[in-house]
């Protein structure tokens, strides 16, 4: 079998047991929000009561500590992790009181690959532990790296359990290379943890309506169907199922949905990605949340959901978009209160907390 090598690879197998009961208590339920407590009742499923986790803290950590409680219950994960950009990503915030610029999260690695892809690596082992038999993960890249996390998808997931390779051609982005051709795209690599995996086909508008054969099965054969003069029949067909390159667009700052964060994904996206890999009810997660496009989304589709991002201003903007929605749709939510914003409490982190940090009204911009 092909294995992708690299300066220190480490195996780290024999760690991950005592990580987990390490972790197990490190993370605490913070009251910073007035949705502090919450039971949602999803029917059917084997929790009556769940209550969707925001979680503030390096996802390593936060996997190690969930692998207590979420082995193998995790339906559909996303990640769209740091792509190896050699950016940092620079935004500006402004309040009442002042005006400052922040780093909205870091992807200069100083060309060592090497780091890179031991960051990813053993994320990735942990997430196939967290995934449910019928799960599939979603891991979004570009090509700065995405051909080197395939080989090490192969290697953890396995080969003959790789799904598709999702081409998101966004083809709106401005593109000043001269000395290649405008890179319209990502890669949303896809892999199942077993054969048995949700999948939906969805269908998309065509940009134009065709006219198609009308077949039909007869004795078990595909057949032209025909009218009782024997003229076959046309059908109009407007949809067609979805293949593996979505065109949609890049986030725009015009739109109602854009907060500000450099790398906010189109929840167009999110929305066929969420739909195409679970089903209502089914516990969906995002372990580089950023903006929270995949929890709101999530939400929105009557999916359970859990976040996690390392930034205090990643958290601020998801927490804020969470709240915004079901403020603007409390009557459908009456008594439940949908998340819990859970952390590794520190020194820092209890400082931020305390200056009142979530609760303030910042405007947050990407800085050009
Ligand atoms: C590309 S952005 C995600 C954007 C998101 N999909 C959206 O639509 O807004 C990557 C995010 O990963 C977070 N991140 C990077 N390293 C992390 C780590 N070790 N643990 C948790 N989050 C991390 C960054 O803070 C950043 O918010």
């Amino acid at each position: 079998m092909v294995r992708l090598k690299w300066e220190n690879k480490k195996d780290f197998s024999g760690r991950i047991l005592e990580n987990t009961q390490y972790y197990k208590d490190k993370f605490k339920k913070i009251k910073i929000t007035t949705f502090n407590s919450s039971k949602k009742l999803i029917k059917g499923k084997e929790t009556t009561h769940w209550t969707n986790k925001l979680i503030w803290g390096d996802n390593l950590k936060v996997l190690y500590y969930l692998l207590n409680d979420f082995k193998e219950k995790i339906d559909l994960i996303y990640i769209d992790p740091p792509f190896f950009s050699g950016t940092n990503y620079h935004i500006e915030i402004k309040s009442e009181a002042r005006e400052f610029n922040a780093i909205a999260y870091n992807d200069y690695w100083k060309n060592d690959l090497d780091s890179y892809l031991e960051m990813i690596y053993e994320r990735i082992v942990l997430f196939k532990k967290l995934l449910s038999k019928k799960g599939l993960i979603f891991v979004h890249l570009d090509w700065h790296a995405s051909h080197y996390i395939r080989v090490i998808l192969d290697e953890i997931f396995g080969q003959n359990k790789f799904v598709n390779n999702i081409v998101w051609h966004y083809y709106n982005k401005y593109s000043a290379g001269k000395t290649n051709l405008p890179r319209a795209h990502d890669d949303i690599l896809v892999y199942s943890k077993t054969n048995k995996y949700t999948f939906n086909e969805l269908r998309i508008p065509r940009d134009k309506p065709i006219k198609q054969l009308k077949r039909e099965m007869v004795n078990g054969v595909l057949k032209n169907a025909k009218d009782e003069n024997g003229h076959v029949i046309y059908r109009t067909v407007k949809d067609k199922k979805m293949d593996d390159v979505w065109r949609i667009p890049c986030m725009q700052p015009a739109s109602k949905e854009w907060t500000g964060f450099p790398t906010q994904k189109h929840h167009e996206l999110l929305k066929r990605i969420i739909k195409l890999g679970s089903n209502k009810g089914d516990i969906v997660a995002d372990f580089f949340c950023g903006s929270g496009t995949t929890l709101l989304t999530a939400e929105k589709l009557n999916r359970r959901w859990i976040g996690c991002d390392i930034s205090e201003y990643s958290i601020y903007l998801t927490r804020k978009r969470l709240m915004a929605y079901f403020e603007n749709n409390k009557n459908s939510f009456k008594d439940d209160h949908p998340f819990e914003l859970y952390t590794h409490l520190n020194d820092e982190r209890v400082n931020i907390i305390n200056s009142g940090f979530f609760e303030k009204e910042l405007a947050i911009r990407r800085k050009k």
